[in-house]
């Protein structure tokens, strides 16, 4: 959706507005927080495969402030779709989730452990919609084809809430011009195939936020859409966001977005979260060097006008995680001997409410050599 050549200091000043550093992350205690809807703890979903065991999501733990907006980010087959479809409990054979944690707070209701519930568990059904939503890369794969879309809205009222079928139907009108369909009394009776591409993720938006969850989750839910309908989906999530008061879960690989966007950011690298902020202390001064080397790749950035960055070498398979920091074939610190023994480094407050997953983190801190924005 952007334009890639902003330079990271235009990032940094979107990211201004966005509220200062998150709290501490220490573990909440088990009382219902006053603060996070979702805290993650050491979640690893590993998938059974002919290539052996491939741990998709190993140890991810973040939170999710409430009414907040909380991007993910990292390349390519990293785990975050794995980890977005885990908190849904969609995750199937031959995947599994092995372990960890997701307590799911919602405002009025008991927290919920959606790690240990059952795959068949009521209470799956009553948070899968209702309470937590989705949006969908790409709307087909989430829309049926032989239903309207007000059908289909209006199921997901009537599954979720005390409605007649009326009511349903006077909300879905409601919520598709909230989203911006003009006509909506005329739209409500069309299929989705009579519909363009930002039509339809306008829909997929009006079905998640009907039943006003607490969390949206939005994998990567503009990439199948050209740059300007882009911008404008996004700008009608923020909104609404704002107007219901809904966290969102975004993930996305455009950091341009994520500074639109987002209030916290956590940063994956196989697997695991490696860097944890608010947004705007990961796009001034983030700690790890995977960040750093994400934010140097972005055309524009160019430090103090060298060439463009790339992070060297390419993400190695999941069958075959290097030793110690899973990072350190790639990374410019790397220090032989202590980055590549023993077991990968922990995620460690580094500043307050700004976690990395380094063992030089503090060092490079120290030096100074972690800004990724120049003086220029
Ligand atoms: N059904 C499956 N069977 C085996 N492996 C899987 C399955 N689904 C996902 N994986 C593996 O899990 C890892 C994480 O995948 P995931 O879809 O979460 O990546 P991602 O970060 O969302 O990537 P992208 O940005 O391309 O969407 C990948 O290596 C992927 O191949
Ligand atoms: S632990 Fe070492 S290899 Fe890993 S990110 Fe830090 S400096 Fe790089
Ligand atoms: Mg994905």
């Amino acid at each position: 959706m952007t334009d890639n050549s902003k330079n990271i200091k235009d990032f940094v000043r979107i990211a201004e507005g966005a509220p200062s550093s998150r709290p501490s992350l220490a573990l909440a205690p088990r009382t219902r927080p006053s603060n996070n809807v979702l805290e993650i703890k050491d979640l690893k979903v590993y998938f059974n495969t002919i290539e052996g065991e491939l741990r998709a999501v190993d140890g991810v733990s973040f939170s999710m402030r409430r009414g907040k907006v909380m991007a993910l980010v990292g390349e390519s087959g990293c785990g975050k779709s794995v980890t977005s479809y885990s908190i849904l409990r969609l995750i199937q054979s031959p995947g599994k989730i092995v372990g960890g944690s997701m307590i799911f707070y919602p405002h009025d209701e008991d927290p919920a452990d959606i790690a240990k519930l059952s795959d068949n568990d009521e209470l799956i059904y009553h948070i899968r919609g209702g309470k937590i939503s989705m949006i969908f890369q790409e709307p087909m794969t989430a829309l049926s084809p032989v239903h309207t879309v007000g059908n289909q809205i209006c199921e997901a009222i009537l599954i979720h809430q005390k409605a007649t079928k009326k009511e349903a139907e006077a909300k879905a009108v409601e919520m598709l011009r909230k989203v911006g369909i003009s006509g909506p009394e005329k739209r409500i009776t069309q299929y989705p195939f009579e519909m363009s591409g930002g039509m339809r993720q306008r829909v997929m938006i009006a079905m998640a936020l009907v039943c006003n969850p607490e969390i949206l989750i939005a994998d990567e839910p503009t990439t199948a859409l050209d740059v300007t309908i882009q911008a404008q989906i996004m700008l009608l999530m923020k909104n609404l966001q704002k107007e219901l008061g809904t966290s969102i879960l975004l993930i996305t690989h455009d950091l341009g977005v994520v500074a639109q966007m987002a209030d916290d950011v956590a940063v994956m690298y196989l697997g695991k979260i490696v860097e944890c902020s608010d947004v705007r202390s990961i796009l001034k001064s983030p700690r790890h060097p995977y960040t750093m080397g994400l934010l140097a790749s972005l055309p524009g950035l160019a430090m103090d006008k060298q060439r463009l960055h790339s992070i060297k070498g390419s993400v190695p398979s999941l069958t075959a995680i290097p030793p110690g920091c899973p990072f350190h074939p790639r990374c410019e610190y790397f220090k032989p001997g202590l980055c590549d023994v023993g077991n990968p480094p922990p995620l460690e407050e580094i500043e307050p409410g700004h976690t990395a997953a380094c063992l030089r983190a503090r060092e490079i801190m120290k030096s100074g050599q972690q800004s990724v924005v120049s003086s220029q």
